[in-house]
């Protein structure tokens, strides 16, 4: 029988996420993408690779061939302790990152083995998101306009007050008519719509809802942090590309496509750790900041556990020399020396 999971676990994978948050920080604004995620993967491996747990990636990087590390199937950890399966964005938002914008943070996410929702070839899902209070008020089946009365009648507040966030892509364009139509203010960003539904299930970020079409991935990730704050959220997949449809039509999923997936489907039980850690800033979350001369380098983090609802944020004050983050000395050491403590 495989150990239970300690409420350590959620300090682990803070370490986790912390270390490719410092490893892909440096990449700010630089412009390449790749090799910020390559350094947040990088990172987040080693670590990984020191933590108690038998540990399986089942949301990953993408197939062993076009993913070095982390790819889906790969075990992490040292093989002694709970049977895990993990949901890893070691850097979600690497557009984001790379342009210097906010919003770009690492994920990892945490449940007994099987208990998360395997989305096999399904790259994209409809995703509607909110926070406690209007978790029972909302229903893929439903509009739009139907979903954003109902959200605002169970927060006892005028629709017009509602603010949705909705990633800025083509796809999106009837939807974002429909909300304005409806009346409720819009939140339009580029990417990172794990972020949105963080923002959209954190009290007082500002955000009330997230609705709209993103990678199935991110969505089960999203799942477990939303599960673990007590907050709604349903999919449905939403496939965006030919092969994507292709693959779908043929999978064991063929006559499923359109079914909405509850909460429960995505994570399965309470067991479930969420940790993330700000690259950049966010709205409640400070990004890395290099104060070396004082203080070292600061990253924050919010660590979620479901089986108590227990969230926390946390500031690490991590002591680096600066030769590590931006010289020539191998990553790996910064990292150790940062998460170590
Ligand atoms: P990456 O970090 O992998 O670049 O993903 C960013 C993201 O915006 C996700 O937050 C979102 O779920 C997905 O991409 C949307 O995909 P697309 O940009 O293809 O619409």
């Amino acid at each position: 029988m495989t150990p239970p999971i300690h409420r350590s676990m959620g300090m682990e994978l803070v370490r986790v996420t912390e270390a490719a948050a410092l490893a892909c920080a440096p990449h700010m604004g630089r412009g390449d993408k790749t090799a910020a995620d390559a350094a947040a993967t990088d990172a987040m491996r080693a670590v990984l690779a020191r933590v108690d747990m038998d540990g399986i990636v089942v949301i990953g990087e993408g197939e062993k061939d076009e993913a070095p590390q982390l790819y889906n199937g790969e075990r992490v950890g040292t093989g002694k302790g709970p049977a895990l399966d993990l949901a890893v964005d070691p850097l979600e938002g690497t557009r984001l990152l790379a342009g210097g914008r906010t919003n770009a943070v690492a994920v990892i996410a945490a449940a007994p083995r099987g208990c998360l929702w395997d989305p096999g070839a399904s790259f994209y899902m409809d995703k509607l998101v909110v926070g406690a209070e209007a978790r029972d008020a909302i229903d893929l089946g439903r509009t739009p306009t139907e979903n954003l009365h109902r959200i605002a009648d169970a927060l006892g507040r005028p629709v017009h007050s509602l603010t949705v966030f909705v990633l800025d892509k083509p796809r999106h364009d009837g939807l974002i008519r429909e909300i304005r139509a409806a009346g409720a203010r819009v939140s339009l960003h580029t990417d990172g719509d794990v972020m949105g539904a963080l923002l959209a299930v954190v009290p007082e970020t500002g955000v009330d809802v997230l609705m709209g079409t993103g990678g199935t991935p991110e969505g089960v990730i999203a799942a477990v942090a939303v599960k673990a704050m007590g907050g709604g959220m349903e999919g449905r997949r939403d496939p965006q590309l030919e092969d994507e449809r292709r693959a779908l039509a043929t999978s064991p999923a063929a006559d499923e496509w359109g079914r909405v997936l509850s909460l429960d489907d995505l994570v399965a039980g309470e067991d479930a750790f969420f940790s993330a850690t700000a690259v950049t800033d966010s709205p409640f979350l400070e990004g890395v900041r290099y104060d070396t001369r004082h203080s070292g380098v600061t990253t924050e983090s919010l660590t979620i556990r479901a089986g108590s609802g227990s969230v926390r944020y946390v500031r690490g004050i991590h002591q680096l020399d600066p030769e590590h983050i931006f010289g020539d000395r191998d990553p790996g050491d910064a990292v150790e020396a940062a998460t170590s403590g």
